[in-house]
This record gives structure tokens, C-alpha cells and sequence, in this order.
């Protein structure tokens, strides 16, 4: 990963502007605002939340076409869900928000032309990507759009890895459907495609495709799931960060669907969500948190809660996860780990030892240790460690405590290498 700190940011290219292309120069500056936003909505919301099994139940089940089919005539959603949607994300703190457009299943959920299969033209009778780019904007997130390349309900889905006719005229397919997305709703930030399979980037047609993209929204991020890797990486259900300073947001689920899938109940609790964002601040990524709406378009309440709870620690913690993306030199601690800005590193604690809490090997000169806009906390320095003192017994945040530590230099954590433990034992043990 590349180090310093330059205007943009400190993940961005180490090159000189000069020394960049201007293709990479202009990526740069239309990733200004993601590498900031830190945390996104993911939506998975189609025909497949009507059967509450995954949104892959089409393809596990072996549900025939015409009989998933009908599912659409029942889709009945309420009177703009997307408000909803947007409402719960930007009191979670999210910034930005993706819907599925158009999943595997290959249901359409705007009024496309190409296909009488969507969402105005056979259930609803409304054209839910508007619905949901006007809730967006009105909540003032930035708007992504998922689109899956991978069809299991058109014919040439299937055939096109076959039949070179059949590729042919689904790339086209494709195309046309790619392009209503990015012609009819104004200003798109994101399109998020997904699952490539079968088909190769050649097969795709993916530069021809994602050139049209651009010449109609120049200011939109792409994914690397077009099979080119374009603006940024998404690893999924793992915070991995991308290598060579290449933006990335990690794509995660409340429990382990995507879709509405009451019968799973292996939920994250906020504690979980609050380490996701730390993790995912310390190494410059994002984090895309997935609601799974029901097939009318509320939010189970399992999502608000643990949302709720992450949005109430964001309001007063924002600072160590949006604004602390500089990478810090650290080693494992039982108690908790750091993020930083400048000579500034935040301690998220979320392990909570009681009145006293020592973090060793603390190289840099403390100046001054408080919680995020409130008291500071009497401390201690000597060579190796960092004592704060006079700590409540309880953690004054169940999620997380923070410190913000204020330095006179770079902040270093760093333990002696004839202490130092194997770390990857150690860390893989306590799973941080
Ligand atoms: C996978 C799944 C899909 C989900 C996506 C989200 O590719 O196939 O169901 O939408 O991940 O990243």
C-alpha cells in the first residue's frame, strides 16, 4: 500500500500528477469523494424477496422460468420504500447507497425497453430505479446502481457462452439495458456491476461497454466486476484491502444473504459493524453494508436496530472513521486497535479492561489523550508505554471507546522485535 500524505488522500497514487496519465489523474479525481464517504447502503431487493430464500433461490432451487415468472405479478411493493431506505442510511451515517437493478434473476426494476420483464410493465407498474435515484438525491446520498451481467431468465443468458449468435445479441441485450440505466436518471455515481460469468471482458464487449458508460455519466465510479479492473475493487464478505493504492470497498451482509432471507438469523451485531468500519478506515477503504428489504419494500426490524445503534456511535466518532484513513504502524493489542489522521491516532477500545488501560510499545511523545469532543483523560508515559488512567470500570461505549491520542509527531505503536509474539497466531486467535 502506498504511504504519505497528499491532498487527496494518503491511498492515492504515490506518482506525481505530472508522472500520472490523464486517465489516472482523472480517476483520481472522481474518487475524491468515495475514498471520503467511507460507508454505503447495499440494497438487494427483487422478485427472489417475495420467496425469502436467498437471492439465488431461482438458480438453487431450479425454480422454471415461467413459473418464477409469475412472481412478478405479485410483487406489490409500498408507496416508495426508497425513502425509507434512504432515511435509515443517513441516520446510519452512510453516505452513498446501491440498489440491485437488475439481479440474476433478470427482472428489471425500471421501465426498460428492451424487455416487457420489469418492474412498470408487469407487477408494480412503477418504475422503481426512479423511485429510488429521487429518494437518494432527496436525502442527499450519492447513488449507485447493481447490475447484474449474469441473466438465468433471458434465453441468451444461458446460450451465450454456446452460440456465438446467441453472445451476440445478449452482449447487445446487455448493452441497451446498461445504457437506459445511465440515460434516464440523470446523474448515476456508481454502477456496480456484477457476476461476469460466463462471459470473458472480450465477450463482454466490457470496454465498448463501459466507454458508452462514460460518455453518458463522466463522472461515474465503476467496479472491477466487468472483468476490467476500472475505479475500484470490491472483495466481498472480507476486508481485504486492495493492493497498490487502488480503491476498494469491502461489500458485507447483515447475516449471510443478500436478500430478504428470514429464515437465516446469523445477524452481525453493531459491535461487529462498529470493527468492520474501524478495519476497513485504518487500511483507506469503505465499507458497504447490505440491507435485504422485505418484497414490500420495508425494512426488517433487525436492521434498524443494529443500523441504529451504528449510526448513534458514528455521530460521536466520526472523526476516527471518516477523516482517519492515513495508515499507522501498530501491533496487535488485546484491548482494541487505531486508526489515524496526521499526528493524530484514535484508539478505538473495544475490549474494555476497567479502570486502567495500558498500550505497549507507544513510541511517539503524547501531548494529549480525550474521548472525541468531550474530557480528556489523565495519562502516562513511559519508554514503551502508554497508560491511561482513572478509566470508569464500565466501557463508557459497549461498541467502542475512543481516544483520540494527539502527538507531536507521527504516531507509532510498535512492539520491540525481541517481544514480539508471532503476531498472525496471535491475531488470528483473537479475530480482530
Ligand atoms: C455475489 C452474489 C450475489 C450478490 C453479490 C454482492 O456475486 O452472487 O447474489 O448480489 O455477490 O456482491
Amino acid at each position: 500500500m502506498t504511504g504519505g500524505r497528499s491532498p487527496g488522500g494518503p491511498f492515492q497514487q504515490k506518482d506525481s500528477p505530472a508522472a500520472m496519465t490523464a486517465a489516472e489523474q482523472d480517476r483520481q479525481r472522481r474518487l475524491e469523494w468515495f475514498r471520503a464517504a467511507r460507508f454505503g447502503m447495499f440494497v438487494h431487493w427483487g422478485l427472489y424477496s417475495l420467496i425469502g430464500r436467498h437471492e439465488w433461490a431461482m438458480n438453487r432451487e431450479r425454480i422454471p422460468v415461467e413459473e418464477y415468472e409469475r412472481l412478478a405479478d405479485a410483487f406489490r411493493p409500498l408507496p416508495r420504500p426508497a425513502r425509507m431506505w434512504a432515511q435509515l442510511a443517513v441516520e446510519t451515517g452512510m453516505r452513498y447507497i446501491v440498489m440491485t437493478a437488475k439481479h440474476h434473476e433478470g427482472y428489471c426494476l425500471w421501465d426498460s425497453e428492451l424487455t416487457d420483464y420489469n418492474s412498470a410493465r408487469r407487477g408494480p407498474g412503477r418504475d422503481l430505479v426512479a423511485e429510488f435515484v429521487e429518494a437518494a438525491r432527496e436525502a442527499g446520498l450519492r447513488v449507485g446502481l447493481y447490475y447484474s451481467l449474469n441473466d438465468w431468465h433471458h434465453p441468451d443468458g444461458r446460450e451465450c457462452l454456446y452460440d456465438g449468435e446467441a453472445r451476440k445479441r445478449f452482449v447487445e441485450y446487455t448493452h441497451g439495458l446498461v445504457r437506459e440505466l445511465c440515460s434516464n436518471y440523470g446523474k448515476i455515481d456508481i454502477l456496480w456491476y456484477d457476476c461476469p460469468y460466463p462471459l470473458t471482458a472480450q465477450g463482454w464487449e466490457s470496454e465498448r461497454m463501459n466507454a458508452m458508460v462514460r460518455s453518458l455519466q463522466p463522472d461515474i465510479l465503476i467496479n472491477n466486476r466487468s472483468r476490467i479492473p476500472e475505479d475500484f475493487e470490491t472483495p466481498e464478505q472480507h476486508i481485504t484491502p486492495a493492493k497498490g493504492g487502488r480503491a476498494w470497498e469491502s461489500c458485507m451482509t447483515l447475516n449471510d444473504s443478500w436478500g430478504y432471507t428470514p429464515i437465516d438469523r446469523n445477524y452481525k451485531n453493531a459491535w461487529q459493524v462498529v470493527r468492520m468500519l474501524r478495519q476497513v478506515a485504518s487500511h483507506g477503504g469503505n465499507l458497504l453494508l447490505n440491507i435485504g428489504p422485505a418484497p414490500d419494500g420495508s425494512i426488517p426490524p433487525v436492521y434498524r436496530e443494529v443500523f441504529g445503534q451504528v449510526g448513534r456511535w458514528l455521530e460521536k466518532n466520526g472523526p476516527a472513521i471518516y477523516d482517519a484513513s492515513e495508515p499507522m504502524v501498530q501491533d496487535w493489542q488485546a484491548t482494541g486497535d487505531f486508526t489515524r489522521r496526521g499526528n493524530t491516532a484514535y484508539f478505538h477500545c473495544n475490549r474494555w479492561p476497567g479502570s486502567t488501560l495500558v498500550i505497549g510499545g507507544f513510541e511517539t511523545k503524547v501531548l494529549s489523550v480525550r474521548y472525541p469532543g468531550g474530557p480528556t483523560v489523565e495519562f502516562e508515559q513511559t519508554p514503551g508505554r502508554l497508560i491511561l488512567k482513572g478509566l470508569p470500570m464500565e466501557a463508557p461505549d459497549h461498541l467502542a471507546t475512543v481516544f483520540e491520542i494527539e502527538c507531536d509527531g507521527e504516531p507509532r505503536q510498535r512492539l520491540s522485535p525481541l517481544m514480539q509474539a508471532p503476531d498472525e497466531d496471535l491475531e488470528s486467535w483473537y479475530k480482530h
